[in-house]
C-alpha cells in the first residue's frame, strides 16, 4: 500500500468530504501526469508531479476532521500539509530525489494560497504552478459532474459589488472567510483567471467544464453573465 493510502486509511471515508477528497487526490495526480507531459518533462519530473499532485490535500483529512469546513482561516491545509510531511519524512516512501523534496513542500505549501509566494526557485515555481491548474481542473471537473451531487450549493445570497466588480475585472476576489454560497460559486466561476498552462485551458474548453456547471445550476438566470463572460475570456485566452 503506498504512503497516501496507509496515511488517510485511519480517515473516515463514509464522510462524503473525505471520500471526495481522496478521490480528488488521485485525479489531481492524473492531471498532474498530462500537465508535465504537456511541458515534456523529463521522466523524473513526471514522477515529482505525481508525488506532489497525490500529496497536495494531504492536510485536508485532518482539518475536515478536526474543523468540518474547508475553509482554510482557521488551518490552513496547504501549510498543515507540508508540515506534517516532514515531520513524518513521508518523501522517503516516494520515488523522487532528495533534492527534490523543498520542491514538494514550495509546491504543497503554495497551491491553495490566493497568490504563490515571491523569490522562489525555478522548480519551485514551476511544480507551484503545475499543482495549481491541475487543482482547478478537477475542482471544475468535479463541480459539473452531476455524480458529485453535493458540491454544487447556491443560496438566496446577494453577490457583492466587491466579488461581482473582480469577477468583470478578470480576477478572482480575495476570500474573506464570509461569502455566501452564491458568491461561493462566482469565485468558482473565476478559477479560470489563474490558469498558467496552455494545456489545461484546452482541457477545460474541450471539456467543456463551465457549460456542465451553468446546467447545473438553478438560478441560471442570475449566473447567466458569468458563465457567458468567463467563456469569452477563455476563448480569448486561447487565441
Ligand atoms: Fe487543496
Amino acid at each position: 500500500m503506498n504512503y497516501f493510502d496507509e496515511y488517510t486509511q485511519s480517515y473516515d471515508m463514509t464522510v462524503p468530504e473525505i471520500e471526495y477528497k481522496y478521490h480528488h487526490s488521485y485525479r489531481v495526480m492524473d492531471n498532474m501526469v498530462v500537465i508535465a507531459k504537456s511541458l515534456n518533462l523529463p521522466v523524473k519530473d513526471i514522477e515529482l508531479a505525481k508525488c506532489i499532485g497525490l500529496l497536495h490535500d494531504i492536510g485536508r483529512f485532518e482539518q475536515f476532521t478536526k474543523y468540518h469546513t474547508f475553509k482554510d482561516n482557521e488551518m490552513d491545509h496547504g501549510d498543515y500539509g507540508e508540515k506534517m510531511l516532514r515531520e513524518n519524512n513521508a518523501l522517503s516512501h516516494f520515488n523522487i530525489d532528495k533534492e527534490d523534496y523543498e520542491v514538494v513542500y514550495t509546491a504543497i505549501r503554495n497551491h491553495n494560497k490566493f497568490r504563490i509566494e515571491d523569490n522562489l526557485s525555478k522548480r519551485g515555481l514551476l511544480f507551484s504552478k503545475m499543482i495549481r491548474d491541475a487543482d482547478k481542473l478537477d475542482v471544475l471537473y468535479a463541480l459539473g459532474n452531476p455524480n458529485i451531487k453535493w458540491i454544487v450549493k447556491e443560496d438566496a445570497g446577494t453577490i457583492s459589488c466587491r466579488v461581482k466588480n473582480a469577477f468583470f475585472d478578470n480576477r478572482q476576489a480575495k476570500s474573506n472567510g464570509e461569502e455566501n454560497k452564491n458568491e461561493d460559486l462566482v469565485n468558482l466561476f473565476a478559477l479560470a483567471y489563474d490558469i498558467y498552462f496552455n494545456v489545461s485551458y484546452d482541457i477545460i474548453k474541450n471539456e467543456q467544464y463551465y457549460l456542465k456547471i451553468y446546467q447545473r445550476l438553478h438560478n441560471q438566470e442570475l449566473f447567466k453573465p458569468y458563465f457567458e463572460h468567463i467563456t469569452k475570456y477563455i476563448d480569448e485566452r486561447m487565441k
